[in-house]
């Protein structure tokens, strides 16, 4: 298989059109048997329940070339799980999980071509999603949904790719108690595009949200749960029912612990205590670990003392752990890793 000829070392993380996707149709209470296409258009009623009233669930994770040349993804089977979570709390029916990674390893390997090579710094980015696609007019879910699997090859999500980046604190509230915060749901990111580009705006590169029950405590950004390093080494994460679990931060935690013999905490944690940490990051699929350097909380600056320059050290070997698992330099623990071809 020839790679295709794309300069992989300046993508950026945009779209990029690839040659296969995969479609699956639930019609009359069943999913149909699903198949990939070439065509990246989706043809539907103006009335479709996910034009009218949002209802479309959505994951995000990441195909890797690994050292040896293998192609392999990174714990699929979480992704299945949390997409069966965000379907259950829109009233959609759930993709089987079993079929979910089934998809996502078809689609890759129709893609192969378009996955990055190893160290190029990018990847091949993976978005398994669903809506309701027939006609709704009254406030009710759809009884047809369409399931896909479309592929795109990027880079870092934050421009500068491994360099600081400075967040405020917004004014915005993402998602409420009893919400749907803790799922992954278009709504989710509908809400928040105002939020981002007044960060933006205000010259932001994110938003640091708060509970909005209290306001005293960090949730996440808009795409990336937190990690914090405390001035004895120590990774705090917010525990929060109102975030998305981040697999990337389960992850990190559980190597933070058993990788790094580092200590950890997930626990609530106050916007007042941010400014004693020592380093701060923003972790996902998309932003891997991207280190904060600034918090902004309405003109009072919160600067870690890892700096603006580059990422503290506690984060740099969290960072490396982490990619090396996913990239096949380090032993990942069982079934962390798929391994597509
Ligand atoms: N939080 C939000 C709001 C997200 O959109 C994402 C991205 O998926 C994450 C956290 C990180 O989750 P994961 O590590 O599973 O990609
Ligand atoms: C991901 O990390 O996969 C996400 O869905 C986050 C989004 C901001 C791109």
């Amino acid at each position: 298989m020839e790679k295709k000829k794309i300069d992989w070392e300046n993508l950026g993380f945009v779209y990029m059109q690839t040659d296969k996707r995969y479609v699956s149709n639930y019609k009359e209470g069943k999913w149909d048997e699903g198949a990939l296409i070439g065509d990246a258009n989706i043809t539907m009623n103006e009335c479709a329940g996910v034009l009218q009233y949002a209802q479309t669930v959505f994951e995000g994770m990441k195909a890797y070339t690994t050292e040896d040349g293998r192609i392999v993804t990174f714990r699929p089977d979480l992704n299945a799980a949390r997409m069966a979570d965000s379907a259950k709390r829109l009233e959609m029916p759930v993709f089987p999980e079993d079929r979910f990674v089934d998809a996502v390893v078809r689609t890759v390997k129709a893609n192969a071509a378009y996955v990055p090579p190893y160290g190029s710094g990018a990847t091949l980015y993976i978005r398994p999603y669903m809506f309701g696609i027939n006609p709704v007019i009254g406030v009710k879910p759809a009884d047809e949904y369409q399931f896909r699997v479309f592929t795109t090859p990027v880079g870092p999500y934050f421009k500068g790719g491994a360099k600081p980046i400075t967040i405020c604190v917004s004014d915005f509230d993402r998602a409420a108690p009893r919400g749907t915060g803790h799922i992954k749901a278009g709504l989710n990111y509908a809400m928040s595009l105002h939020a981002i580009v007044t960060a933006h705006a205000n010259g932001f590169d994110e938003n640091m949200y708060l509970d909005s029950e209290t306001r005293t405590k960090v949730e996440e950004t808009g795409g990336a749960n937190f990690i914090f390093v405390t001035k004895d080494n120590r990774i705090v994460t917010p525990h929060s029912s109102t975030i998305l679990p981040s697999i990337t931060r389960r992850s990190i935690m559980y190597v933070a612990e058993h990788y790094l013999g580092l200590e950890v905490e997930e626990r609530d944690v106050y916007l007042d205590e941010v400014k004693d940490f020592a380093e701060c990051g923003l972790c996902g699929t998309a932003a891997v670990i991207s280190p904060v350097g600034k918090v902004v909380d309405h003109g009072k600056e919160i600067c870690f003392p890892s700096g603006m320059e580059k990422m503290g050290p506690v984060t740099q070997k969290l960072y490396d752990t982490l990619t090396g698992i996913q990239m096949g330099q380090i032993q990942a623990p069982e079934g962390w890793i798929k391994v597509i071809e």
